[in-house]
């Protein structure tokens, strides 16, 4: 299976600059043999999606509710994210369970959401720095996998420290192979055979200088890729990167 590199572009650009920003990415997207995938604010996905037709990179959301629709201000549903254009949506982001206080079950039950809607999900696992000095970050992300992955499970793990977030600081090619030598064990443990080929992206600060590396340590089955992501440049050449790994 090709690695996928997808761009995360969390709170940034309005949206003449985020239309740019694609149409940069599609324009030097030819050749690429990974999947691409952006995911614009919510409120960007159907301009993105419509500047990318055509191209094979595919637009994905950041976040989804539960339910299919409801009263519920404020949010959007994952049907709503599939009509604007979205295929794909990153749930369970650090991000979303620090600052929103999401939980396991309630990732579990978004990813159930967004596979019912035709969306791929991304589900998010990753320790904070106390709980890696502490030396749980194995118990961490086992319990991540345990509570926010619906039995069967049809999408992609990122593993994501969260002290690697935004922050410059990358994982070292061998805790990177550690955790997802392990998150393997426990997909394989928990899906059996389809836990052998459920793609593992890796993020946290990766940039064009790092894809390679890490890119290449097993079970790396491609980038979750935030700041580097919001240069059309730096986000091909990731995803180059990715062919060679
Ligand atoms: P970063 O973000 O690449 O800016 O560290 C990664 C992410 O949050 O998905």
């Amino acid at each position: 299976m090709p690695q996928l590199i997808a761009g995360n572009w969390k709170m940034h650009c309005l949206a003449a600059e985020a239309i740019a920003l694609a149409k940069g990415v599609a324009a030097g997207a030819q050749g690429i043999t990974a999947d691409l995938v952006v995911c614009p604010t919510a409120l960007h996905i159907a301009a993105v999606a419509q500047a990318l037709q055509g191209s094979p990179v595919a637009v994905g959301g950041q976040d989804c509710h539960q339910s299919k629709q409801g009263a519920h201000t404020g949010d959007i549903a994952a049907p709503m994210l599939r009509d604007a254009g979205a295929a794909w949506v990153i749930l369970g982001h650090s991000e979303r369970r620090h600052n929103h206080g999401e939980t396991d079950e309630l990732v579990r039950e978004k990813t159930l959401a967004a596979v019912a809607a035709g969306l791929t999900p991304i589900v998010c696992v990753g320790e904070t720095a106390d709980q890696r000095a502490g030396g749980q970050e194995t118990d961490i992300v086992g319990w991540q996998l345990a509570g926010s992955l619906p039995k069967p499970f049809s999408g992609v793990v990122a593993y994501e420290p969260v002290w690697a977030i935004g922050t410059g600081k990358t994982a070292t090619d061998e805790d990177v192979a550690t955790m997802h030598a392990f998150i393997r064990e426990e997909l394989v443990r928990q899906f059996g055979d389809a836990g052998a080929i459920i793609r593992i992206l890796y993020g946290g600060s990766v940039k064009a200088a790092n894809a390679a590396s890490l890119l290449a340590v097993p079970h790396v089955g491609g980038a979750l890729v935030g700041g580097a992501s919001l240069n059309a440049q730096e986000f091909l050449a990731i995803a180059r990167a990715a062919q060679a790994g």
